[in-house]
């Protein structure tokens, strides 16, 4: 029997309504599948843990999380606390600190489920995003001088290197490899960004070579944006810088039905350490506490999270259950989520 260790950490906001959906959803499946197990372990970290410790995680944290197999995560974010004490003091210390370079954002438009696209039908938009995760528009280089003066001067540097561009081309193109279409859309802007974004076409192109049977297009992101909307069809893996692939992925996510339904995945394909595992959507306080946030983007991330620990077959099924339910009308979590453990 498989075993596998999980660290939980629900986090803020909506973050912790939609992983217990989860967690219910996963005892469940485990239940009817019979064949595995996993250990979770839930972690009180996040806005309410810095109330209480002035930090959003222990000092130790990445120790702790480092036996873990994967990590499931809910949201981050606050109110009262600023965005970069959030955001950097959990979710993006644990993806720089276990080099989750590659950030995988499937969007598909489910049966059921309504795309703002008057002409498109489930099965046509059928996409997954590549995100580089690790550098890029957010490797933090820059700063800011003259402070408040007339003369201050702020720069951001994006950083793009060999490696980081080279590790993330191989995977999207494994990844394309893998699916039917055997397709890879390279997005870029090497028109404009000279230098960062040639180096990127020169070694998608170098990378490409290597896999003459993966059909290889280069697009430019405006181009890219607008071919989403018009020809959904036309898509299918899609690599991406990590600033031009986080806007991507919310148009993505808008046209295949909304963010809450977006799952993702933060991956250290060498799995040298643990991966993570969380809906795109944040913490939404709008409606936090209500009980209504859509658990599909959750869920559907626990799928990849199964996917990675070599659970196929639970991993199928479980993604069967999300598709037979994705339809239904729902005004609760509580519903969805019971819709989905009814189908499994
Ligand atoms: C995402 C989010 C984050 C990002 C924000 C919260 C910094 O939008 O995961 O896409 O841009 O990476
Ligand atoms: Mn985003």
């Amino acid at each position: 029997m498989g075993e596998h260790r999980i660290a939980v950490i629900p986090g803020d906001g909506i973050g912790k309504e939609v992983i217990a959906a989860g967690l219910e959803v996963l005892a469940r499946l485990q239940a009817r599948c019979g064949d595995f197990r996993l250990l979770c372990e839930s972690l009180p970290w996040g806005s309410d843990y810095f109330r209480e410790h002035g930090r959003m995680m222990p000092d130790d944290g990445l120790d702790v999380l480092r036996g873990f197999d994967a990590i499931y995560f809910g949201a981050v974010g606050d109110r009262e606390i600023p965005d970069d004490v959030t955001l950097w003091g959990l979710r993006l210390r644990i993806c720089q600190g276990f080099d989750q370079y590659a950030n995988v954002r499937p969007a598909r438009l489910l049966q059921g489920v309504q795309s703002p696209l008057r002409n498109a039908r489930a099965g046509e938009l059928d996409w997954v995003m590549v995100r580089e995760n690790s550098e890029g528009e957010y490797a933090g280089h820059g700063g800011r001088v003259h402070r408040g003066l007339a003369e201050e001067v702020a720069t951001e540097t994006a950083v793009f290197t060999r490696a980081g561009v080279s590790r993330i081309m191989r995977f999207a193109y494994e990844l394309a490899r893998s699916r039917p279409r055997k397709k890879l859309t390279v997005v870029t802007k090497s028109n404009a960004q000279r230098f960062g974004l040639v180096l990127w076409d020169e070694i998608a192109r170098e990378v490409g070579n290597e896999y003459p049977d993966v059909e290889t297009e280069r697009v430019l992101v405006d181009a890219a944006a607008a071919r989403m909307v018009e020809k959904p069809q036309s898509f299918d893996t899609i690599v991406a810088t990590n600033l031009h692939a986080d806007i991507l992925s919310d148009l993505a996510a808008a046209l295949a039905g909304g963010l809450g339904l977006a799952p993702s995945a933060n991956l250290n394909p060498e799995r040298r350490f643990p991966s993570m595992f969380e809906p795109v959507h944040g913490a939404a306080f709008d409606i936090a506490g209500k009980g209504v946030a859509n658990p599909i983007g959750a869920i559907w991330s626990a799928v990849l999270m199964l996917e990675h620990l070599g659970e196929r077959e639970a991993a199928r099924r479980l993604m069967g259950a999300i598709e037979g339910a994705a339809g239904v009308k729902f005004q609760k979590t509580a519903e969805m989520t019971q819709a989905i453990c009814d189908r499994l």
